[in-house]
């Protein structure tokens, strides 16, 4: 099988073969073309049927593949975007800290306390480090329906503390929190931990995504081959879109974990495209990179320069990923990639508009130079129309009330217990009909609307 990465000028196609496509990373300018080349690669994955999940920060691509999504697929398209809370009082959640069984717990625990590591790697240290994982371990034990709130709540409520620790039979984890916390840490603490977390959780749109039960089953919508389309462009703050993403990424990396533990690894491929991939911390990019392969996870991602993404991970992208895809870019990112690609460093300074040089490790190297293609339909889809239907097979009711016509400003309510969980039941089916047979009506009364 062959995976198309671009066109000649008169249209011929170039490929690579799939199985040496592991990671691919794409560089360029901004307006060259790296978005409309992932595109290319999830409509492939589309046409093939083959899950995929596609972070983006700015929401186009994301609405574009909504547009491009043929009708019948739209109820295997998993729509992430907490902003249909504001549109249809209904929006997909997924809880970070859920976790099925007891091995899993674990991985979740450290996968969850090293996404904010990294993401508050300036004012890291060990006393948050341990804070937070003394108080998640608990949290964990206590329930399997903890969210992010609870953990604010664990630290600077002592009531809800003592009554989780109760319940608590291991010494060393009383100790912690009655001596050495109570004694040493406790003051610092609710400061710190309300810093770092008070942003989050007063941001609601983050809370629709992330701070109530999950309402699908990220590893459970992997193993369907489902289409995941995280939109985020409705969310304003750059840390917070850091948060969220990094997040996702962490959910990517406990299903492959799991996998592997399970002996079962994903039979069939799953895609993970990252655009604007500086946006998210370097360490989820890196470790994703780093582990996915094994699990028959490919991840992609997008950036405009290997500046933009820090000079421990930028100088290890040769290895990490097999696939590298330049457009026109800046001297630092030539200079790094002259020695892969067919061009010299002078060359990709200066190529024309969507025009990109390429390499893919292999034996020996495939390398090239195409273009990317703008990529339309003859008949496109309202997105809004597929990510309606996405929010009603997938989602729970989810309510903000916009309060002062700030997305930061708004009071939240959200209700998952109407959420299904990845696979699709009857139950889902029959709601994907009557939601299709909704929008038809929709569409047959804005028709009439025009036509009056
Ligand atoms: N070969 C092409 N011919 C015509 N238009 C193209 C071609 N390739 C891409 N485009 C269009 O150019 C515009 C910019 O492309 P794209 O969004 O992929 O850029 P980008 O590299 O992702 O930029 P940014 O870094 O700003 O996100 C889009 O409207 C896209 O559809
Ligand atoms: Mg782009």
């Amino acid at each position: 099988m062959i995976d198309v990465i671009g066109f000649s000028s008169d249209g011929k196609a170039y490929g690579i073969p799939s199985s040496d496509r592991i990671h691919t990373a794409i560089f360029g300018e901004s307006g060259a073309g790296k978005s409309e080349t992932m595109k290319l690669l999830i409509m492939q994955c589309i046409k093939r049927r083959q899950g995929f999940m596609l972070i983006d920060a700015h929401g186009m691509l994301a609405r574009d593949v909504l547009a491009l999504m043929p009708r019948e697929l739209w109820s295997n398209t998993v729509y992430i975007n907490p902003a249909t809370a504001l549109w249809f009082n209904r929006a997909i959640s997924v809880n970070p800290l859920a976790y099925r069984d007891e091995e899993e717990k674990h991985v979740v625990m450290m996968s969850f306390i090293n996404v904010l590591k990294n993401l508050y790697a300036d004012s890291w240290g060990d006393r948050l480090e341990t804070i937070l994982r003394n108080a998640v371990n608990v949290l964990l034990d206590s329930s399997r329906d903890v969210t992010l709130k609870d953990i604010r709540s664990f630290i600077i409520d002592p009531e809800f503390r003592d009554s989780l620790l109760r319940n608590v039979t291991d010494l060393d984890v009383l100790h912690f929190w009655y001596d050495i916390f109570e004694k040493n840490y406790k003051r610092e603490a609710v400061g710190v931990v309300y810093n770092k977390l008070d942003k989050v959780l007063s941001t609601p749109l983050a809370m629709v995504m992330l701070g109530s039960r999950s309402t699908i089953d990220i590893g459970q919508c992997m193993r369907d081959g489902r289409f995941i389309l995280v939109d985020l462009a409705d969310v304003v703050s750059d840390d917070i879109v850091a948060f969220l993403g990094s997040l996702l990424i962490h959910l990517v990396y406990v299903e492959a974990k799991r996998s592997m533990r399970s002996q079962s690894s994903q039979k069939s491929t799953f895609d993970l495209f990252i655009d604007e991939a500086h946006l998210f911390p370097s360490f989820a990019i890196r470790e994703v990179l780093n582990t996915l392969r094994k699990f028959n996870v490919k991840v992609t991602i997008a950036t405009q320069s290997i500046n933009s993404l820090p000079g421990s991970i930028a100088k290890e992208i040769p290895a990490l990923c097999r696939t590298i895809i330049c457009f026109k870019c800046d001297i630092p990112t030539a200079t790094l990639l002259k020695d892969l690609m067919p061009l010299s460093r002078d060359e990709l300074l200066s190529l024309s508009l969507h025009e990109f040089a390429f390499y893919s490790h292999a034996s020996p190297p495939v390398t090239g130079v195409a273009m990317s293609k703008r990529i339309t339909a003859r008949e496109c889809n309202d997105w809004l129309d597929a990510a309606r239907l996405s929010v009603d097979v997938y989602g729970g009711d989810a309510v903000l009330i916009r309060r002062s016509g700030s997305t930061r400003m708004m009071d939240l309510h959200v209700n998952t217990k109407t959420g299904t969980s990845g696979a699709m039941n009857d139950q889902s089916v029959m709601r994907d009909g009557a939601a299709l047979a909704g929008l038809d009506a929709m569409a047959d009364a804005r028709r009439g609307r025009q036509r009056g």
